[in-house]
């Protein structure tokens, strides 16, 4: 189990790069699914979760290559260039998504909509809890349903099953949901007639895999509103697309480079895609210039203390919550943390606390009051993001950090150690 050892105090002194965006390039993925040619994906991330789908979608038959097959990189190594794959799912051999392979990533249920779509059946095991809450499906399957298809729950697994083809519908969501969007708006994309899914999500990811599904031959409008139509197709065909650059590893170096009081250059980041990210942390004594393809931030001598409330895009993401967070634990000050999309995103604050932090979390309202300093301890990563919260706080420690379980790292951040000690952090992974 690879733990990760901190030494915190330098300011983040250079450049990062930032890679293509984990959560376009899992459901671009899936969207091989929709048609037998091929389908050129670049600026791929080298992340476990691509490893993930990559194995997902070949037990289902889909024949993928990568530059650099992802079981060759290592974990933490700066990488070289980009990374390319190439999908064709032209012998689709197997209908279901195992349990082994699903209960590790939640995105595999990205699975269902497409399969349902091109071959009228699906059998997903259904994703279970995870750190951050019980995070159902019961939307996608509803959406499903109000497609055409027959729903069936049978040990642990949902099976989909449509005799024919799927059919457009009118489909309310309840709630803005991420996954439930890209489902649904692939399955549509193959549907006898109209789709139109009103609530929808416009997180850029989704933008991201509606363009290019509009690249593979689908008919969908509205993209970047919560109201997407989609004219069904017989057919979709190959393409190539680019992945969007990953908003959410931006925010996080955002946060290291502003907790050090350094000053990062980040490359290859569009800024429009975290505007409320931006303004939050200008709001809190960031300083921010852009430059040709991405941002400078300096960090403050003192930063002040803001109040922040998660929302679905293009407020303040969910997925920037305990990094903020972490930045927030040595503000002068108070900040009230609401997070609004996930029932339990707090697994950050006992760690923080253990460094030092002050923070009394009240239902889904985290009260950070800022302390001059954070200390070193031993904590333990939990999920993705709350364990990016942890190698924030850590940077700014004083003295030593030893963070386990970083395999939860792995997950979402490309070559971690080696961006950060590129600026001059004292990072070091020990297995
Ligand atoms: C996506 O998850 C992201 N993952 C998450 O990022 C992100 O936190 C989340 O969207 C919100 O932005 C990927 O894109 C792979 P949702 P997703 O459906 O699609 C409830 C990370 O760190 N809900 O938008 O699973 C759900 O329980 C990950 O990269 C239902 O109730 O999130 C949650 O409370 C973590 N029923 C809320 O909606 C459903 O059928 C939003 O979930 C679906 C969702």
């Amino acid at each position: 189990m690879d733990k990760i050892r901190i030494t915190g105090g330098v300011p983040l002194k250079g450049t990062i790069p930032i890679s293509g965006a984990k959560n376009a390039a899992l459901p671009l993925m899936t969207a091989a699914l929709l048609t037998d040619k091929p389908l050129l994906l670049s600026n791929m991330p080298r992340l476990a979760d691509i490893v993930t789908m990559t194995k997902l979608l070949r037990q289902h038959g889909v024949e993928i290559n990568q530059t650099d097959d992802a079981a060759t990189f290592t974990l933490g190594e700066m990488p070289e260039g980009e990374s390319h794959m190439r999908l064709q799912a032209e012998n689709i051999h197997n209908l279901t998504a195992p349990y082994e392979l699903v209960r590790t990533m939640r995105a595999s249920v990205l699975v269902l909509g497409p399969l349902v779509a091109r071959y009228g059946e699906a059998k997903v095991s259904l994703p279970g809890g995870c750190a951050i809450g019980t995070r159902p499906i019961d939307m996608h399957l509803k959406a499903l349903e109000m497609m055409g298809a027959t729903i069936e729950l049978a040990d642990g697994y949902v099976r989909a099953s449509c005799k024919g083809r799927l059919k457009g519908a009118e489909i309310p969501f309840d709630k803005v949901s991420v996954g439930a969007t890209e489902n649904i708006m692939m399955a549509a994309t193959l549907a006898e007639g109209t789709t139109v899914l009103t609530n929808a999500a416009r997180e850029p990811e989704v933008c991201d895999l509606a363009e290019c599904l509009v690249k593979m031959g689908a008919e969908i409008e509205g993209i970047g509103t919560h109201r997407l139509t989609i004219h069904g197709k017989d057919a979709l065909h190959g393409a190539e697309h680019r992945v969007i650059c990953d908003r959410i590893e931006t925010g996080t170096y955002i946060s290291a480079a502003a907790i050090t009081r350094g000053e990062v250059e980040l490359k290859g980041v569009d800024p429009r895609l975290l505007t409320a990210v931006i303004e939050k942390y200008e709001e809190a004594g960031v300083t921010f210039a852009e430059t040709p393809d991405g941002m400078i931030v300096s960090g403050a001598d003192h930063f002040k203390g803001v109040d922040a409330m998660t929302q679905p895009h293009p407020g303040f993401p969910t997925d920037m919550q305990a990094q903020f967070m972490a930045l927030m634990s040595v503000a002068d000050g108070a900040s009230m943390i609401t997070e609004t999309i996930f029932e339990n995103r707090f697994m950050h604050v006992p760690e923080l606390i253990r460094m030092g932090a002050n923070v009394n979390v009240q239902g889904r309202s985290a009260m950070v009051r800022g302390v001059p300093s954070l200390r070193g301890a031993e904590v333990m990563a939990t999920d993705l993001r709350a364990s990016s919260s942890l190698i924030i706080a850590a940077l700014a420690a004083k003295g030593e950090t030893l963070i386990h379980r970083v395999y939860h790292l792995d997950r979402g951040y490309e070559a971690l150690e080696a961006k950060l000690t590129a600026c001059g952090a004292q990072v070091e992974r020990v297995a």
